[in-house]
């Protein structure tokens, strides 16, 4: 049977020492979907995605778009689809704008000049505030306009999923619906979102499908489009929503 999924997790657990941090979870994400991994501090979401990237060791499968990459150095994961932005955002702060831009489609093999200027203007377009800044220090942009320029590296890396890990850490309210109708836009236009994120209500209004992780399980799927579930899980689980 062909795998549906783009991405799919089984039995992936992870450990800090002796702590395991990741008890084994199962996730899928299918082609086209946007999906939220929801949660409070310390459930383990960022080492959830660590573990995807392989950025550190992990026991379980893992398989993008039906092969397994449990094996695969994170540098290979760009090359099959997968770009990561963490939650550090890892921009450049002394370079400009553009500089930040172009790095992204640095690594791209075989790409043609056609085909990454497309994705710029895509960019550009995705990001105005971005094309009004090129030649901007990236270090002297807004927490917002840092996301965005996060996020429009990554989309220069031209992925198939596009995970993220907290994009509204530290942002205002505005600033962080901005990124996420950003986000919802790339989604519509066909591309594939993993978000992690803490502000609940920000990522359900978006997502196809969600999980809500604790302790560093999987502990409830709630669907997006159910209030009562939201709310209820607000509650719960969700100490700090906004
Ligand atoms: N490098 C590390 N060494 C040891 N423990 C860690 C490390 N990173 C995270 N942890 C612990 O793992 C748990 C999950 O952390 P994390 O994945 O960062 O959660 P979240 O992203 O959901 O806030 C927490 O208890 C945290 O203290
Ligand atoms: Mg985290």
């Amino acid at each position: 049977m062909r795998e549906a999924a783009l991405l799919r997790s089984q039995g992936l657990s992870a450990s800090y020492g002796h702590v395991e941090v990741l008890k084994p979870i199962d996730i899928h994400v299918a082609p086209g979907e946007f999906i939220a991994i929801l949660g409070p501090n310390g459930a383990g979401k960022t080492t959830l995605l660590k573990a995807i990237m392989r950025l550190i060791p992990s026991q379980g499968e893992l398989m993008f778009d039906g092969q397994s990459i449990v094996n695969t150095p994170t540098w290979a994961l760009a090359d099959l689809g997968m770009t990561l932005v963490p939650e550090s955002r890892m921009i450049f702060g002394p370079m400009t704008v553009l500089e930040n831009l172009q790095l992204g489609a640095y690594s791209r093999p075989g790409a043609d000049r056609a085909a990454v200027n497309a994705d710029f203007e895509a960019v550009l377009k995705l990001f105005p505030k971005l094309s009004q800044r090129l030649d901007q220090i990236a270090g002297s942009l807004s927490g917002g306009e840092q996301q965005m320029l996060a996020v429009g590296r990554a989309l220069m890396v031209h992925p198939r999923l596009l995970l993220l890990d907290e994009p509204s850490l530290g942002l205002a309210p505005r600033a962080s619906s901005e990124v996420f109708q950003a986000l919802g836009q790339l989604n519509q236009q066909g591309l594939t979102i993993l978000v992690v994120e803490q502000k609940a209500p920000l990522a359900l209004s978006l997502a196809h499908r969600a999980y809500v992780m604790h302790t560093g399980q999987i502990i409830a799927t709630p669907d997006p489009k159910d209030i009562a579930s939201r709310d209820a899980l607000a509650h719960l689980y969700l100490g700090d929503i906004q």
